[in-house]
């Protein structure tokens, strides 16, 4: 029997005996449950990258890449983007339903009474250099925090999890604002609960304890859509390596904080920091045929930073929602941003591309999203950590789904490729 005849036998056997069945979720491709794969046929299938693996069942997050459709727990992200707010939006993806106004109200107070950090981790920060990547901090900070919650989580308790993951969402603008206030010397804001939750954001970010911070609705609200476009994004790189490190038990602050490490690569949340990088460096129009010649160049690393994705094969629908941000608040701000008019054109001449076309490239919510961070003043190391502390809403929420899922610790398995069974030379 060829190895095609055997898989084939394999999967028609689902249908005799329902060894191996297939699933169905409510919305998505069906999945073939190879769990007992290994069990009766001795065999392992082989995904590097994931690329055909459901690695869990979720209900948080639904995306069609086909279709361009983003779903947080049923909701179309455009609509949550338009009338809602992160606060409520981080509760949905927490609890699967839209808050109550009384609901809402406990959780806005719960985020209040946590969003002030130890004393004693600000005392962390000052082990760093202060020209240290933001990214860098924030992996040492929050990983830290676990040092100060580790004993008083009980795991098997459903209110100290709770606790544990509203920490994390109200503690990380302090930490994201500290990360900046610190790389440049300036004492820091404490958070303000009078304010909503980016207002707060952006006070501690900007504003200095001295003076009174006037906050922009515009600004805030550009921020909200950011942080509501990034809350979530189902099984990606740095939420599946929350999943994986929480699978073990491990502390949720430690689980974040691999998170935040993950995230970090340009090829996930770093994109938009690399976007502006690279729009900087075409520098005018008349350079975009250069990059992208050097684009579709396969012995020239250079890729179009912000364009492709691998769930994507149409437009993603979270950088529409940007762009339309980001023109907003630079005609709200009188920029005249001259990398705005590389990313526009280059995005025109993109989407006209046969190699684009041909390979389904289209711009990422990151293409976007850095044009409008610099617009409002965040500085280019910071737009990773935005990222981050947007993210922690989904990050928390996988992390609360996965403490129902009895499957226990996730351990992937490898085709061993090194060298057979070999002996220690005797030593002469
Ligand atoms: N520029 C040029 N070519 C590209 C790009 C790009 N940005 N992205 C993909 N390709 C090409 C690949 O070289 C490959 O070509 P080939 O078939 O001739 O070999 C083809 O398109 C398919 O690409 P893959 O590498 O298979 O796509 P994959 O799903 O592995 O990668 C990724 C997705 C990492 C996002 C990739 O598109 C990329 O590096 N983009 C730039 C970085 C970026 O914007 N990341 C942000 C993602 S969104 C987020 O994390 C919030």
């Amino acid at each position: 029997m060829t190895s095609k005849q055997f898989i084939n036998a394999i999967l028609s056997e689902q249908q005799s005996d329902g060894s191996l069945p297939v699933l169905e979720g409510t919305l998505g491709p069906r999945a073939v449950d190879i769990q007992t794969l290994y069990a009766r046929h001795g065999l392992l299938a082989f995904d590097p990258g994931f690329r055909s693996t459901a690695a869990c069942k979720s209900a948080i997050t639904f995306v069609d890449g086909d279709q361009g459709v983003l779903l947080y727990r049923g909701y179309p992200i455009e609509e949550l983007a338009e009338r809602s707010n992160f606060v409520e939006v981080a509760y949905l993806l927490m609890h699967g339903d839209l808050p109550s106004p009384a609901q809402r109200k406990e959780f806005d107070q719960a985020i209040g009474v946590h969003n002030l950090l130890h004393e004693q981790v600000l005392a962390f920060y000052r082990g760093f250099r202060r020209d240290a990547h933001p990214m860098a901090v924030m992996v040492g900070v929050v990983g830290a925090l676990s040092a100060f919650y580790h004993d008083v989580i009980d795991m098997r308790n459903p209110g100290d999890r709770g606790k544990a993951a509203i920490r994390l969402i109200a503690k990380m603008p302090t930490i994201a604002a500290a990360c900046f206030t610190y790389s440049i010397g300036r004492p820091n804001r404490y958070p303000d609960n009078g304010l909503d939750f980016s207002s707060n954001f952006l006070q501690m970010m900007f504003g200095v304890p001295s003076e009174p911070y006037r906050v922009d609705p515009v600004l805030a609200r550009a921020l909200e859509v950011i942080m509501i476009l990034h809350a979530d994004h189902e099984q990606n790189a740095s939420t599946s390596t929350v999943r994986l490190a929480a699978s073990s038990g491990a502390n949720p602050f430690a689980c974040i904080a691999a998170g935040i490490a993950s995230l970090w690569g340009p090829a996930h949340g770093g994109a938009n920091e690399a976007v502006l990088h690279m729009l900087a460096e075409i520098g005018t129009v008349e350079n975009i045929p250069k990059a992208m010649a050097r684009a579709k160049d396969k012995n020239d690393p250079f890729r179009l930073m912000g364009f492709g994705h691998r769930v994507y094969k149409s437009f993603d629908p979270r950088a529409r929602v940007v762009q339309a941000q980001a023109k907003k608040v630079l005609s709200h701000l009188g920029i005249d941003d001259p990398l705005l008019n590389i990313a526009m054109r280059l995005e025109e001449i993109a989407l006209k591309d046969e190699y684009f076309i041909e390979r389904k490239l289209y711009p990422n919510v990151d293409f976007y999203s850095g044009i409008l961070l610099r617009a409002m003043g965040f500085p280019l190391n910071m737009f990773t950590a935005v990222f981050a502390l947007a993210r922690t809403a989904g990050w928390v929420s996988h992390w609360l789904e996965l403490q129902h899922d009895a499957h226990g610790i996730d351990r992937p398995r490898q085709l061993y490729v090194g060298p057979a069974l070999r002996h220690y030379p005797p030593r002469s």
